[in-house]
C-alpha cells in the first residue's frame, strides 16, 4: 500500500531533485529547446512543495489534481501542460483515496500516460516524455502480472523510464520546439523525458 504521507513525500522529494537537477535539466533544453525546462520544473514544483500543507487533509485524488493545476500554471508551455495533465488525469482516478494499492497506483500511472497522449497527440519515438513513461507503465504491470510488489514494481518502472530517457538521445523530435531542429535533434537527450524518469525515481524513494 501507498499511503497519502508517501505520496506527500513523493512531491516534496520531486521538488528538491527538481531543484537539484534545474542546470542539467536547463542544459539539456538549451539543447534543444528554449532553455528553461529546468527552471520551470524547479518553479513548478516549489510551488506544489508549498501548497502541500494547505491540501494535506484532502484525500490522495484532490492533492494529485491540485499538483497538476500548479504544475500548469506555474511551469506554463507545452511542459507546464504535459506535467499538469499527467498529474491532473492521475488524480481523477485516485479520486476519495486514502492509500493506494498496487492496482491503484498502475491505473493511475496509466491514466496519466492517456491524458498526455490525448493532450499533446506524442506517440512512443517521438522524443518526448512519452518515451520515457510508455515502458514505465508497461514495466510496472509486467512486474505487477510477475507478482512483484508494489515495491519492486516501481523499481521496474524507474529502470524502464531510464532506459526510454537515455534511448530518446538516438530519436528525431516530432513535438514542440525540438521538432524545428529535425535531424539536428538527434544526439540530445530529450529534457521531458529525464524530468519524467526523476519524477517516477522520486515516487519510488517515497515508497
Ligand atoms: N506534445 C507533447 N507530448 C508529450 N510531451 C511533450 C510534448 N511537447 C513537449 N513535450 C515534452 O515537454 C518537454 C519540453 O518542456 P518545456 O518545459 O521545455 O516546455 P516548452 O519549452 O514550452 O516546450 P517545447 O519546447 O517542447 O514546445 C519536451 O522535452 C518533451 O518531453
Ligand atoms: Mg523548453
Amino acid at each position: 500500500m501507498v499511503t497519502k504521507e508517501q505520496i506527500i513525500k513523493w512531491l516534496k522529494l520531486a521538488a528538491n531533485v527538481m531543484q537539484e537537477n534545474k542546470e542539467w535539466l536547463t542544459q539539456l533544453d538549451a539543447a534543444v529547446g528554449d532553455g528553461e525546462h529546468g527552471i520551470n520544473m524547479a518553479r513548478g514544483f516549489q510551488k506544489v512543495s508549498s501548497h502541500l500543507p494547505s491540501v494535506a487533509d484532502e484525500d490522495i485524488g484532490s492533492i494529485l489534481k491540485s499538483t497538476g493545476a500548479i504544475l500548469l500554471s506555474a511551469i506554463g508551455g507545452a511542459g507546464g501542460v504535459i506535467f499538469g495533465t499527467f498529474f491532473i488525469e492521475a488524480g481523477k482516478v485516485t479520486s476519495g483515496r486514502q492509500e493506494l494499492g498496487s492496482v491503484d497506483i498502475a491505473a493511475f500511472l496509466k491514466a496519466g500516460l492517456s491524458g498526455v497522449i490525448k493532450r499533446g497527440g506524442a506517440q512512443v519515438g517521438d522524443k518526448t516524455m512519452v518515451d520515457a513513461l510508455a515502458p514505465a507503465v508497461t514495466a510496472f504491470d509486467r512486474s505487477l502480472e510477475d507478482g512483484a510488489d508494489t515495491t519492486e514494481a516501481l523499481g521496474q518502472a524507474v529502470a524502464a523510464a531510464q532506459v526510454g530517457m537515455t534511448e530518446t538521445t538516438h530519436l528525431v523530435a516530432k513535438k514542440g520546439r525540438a521538432s524545428y531542429l529535425g535531424e539536428r535533434s538527434i544526439g540530445h537527450q530529450d529534457p521531458g523525458a529525464t524530468s519524467l524518469y526523476l519524477i517516477l525515481k522520486a515516487l519510488y524513494d517515497a515508497v
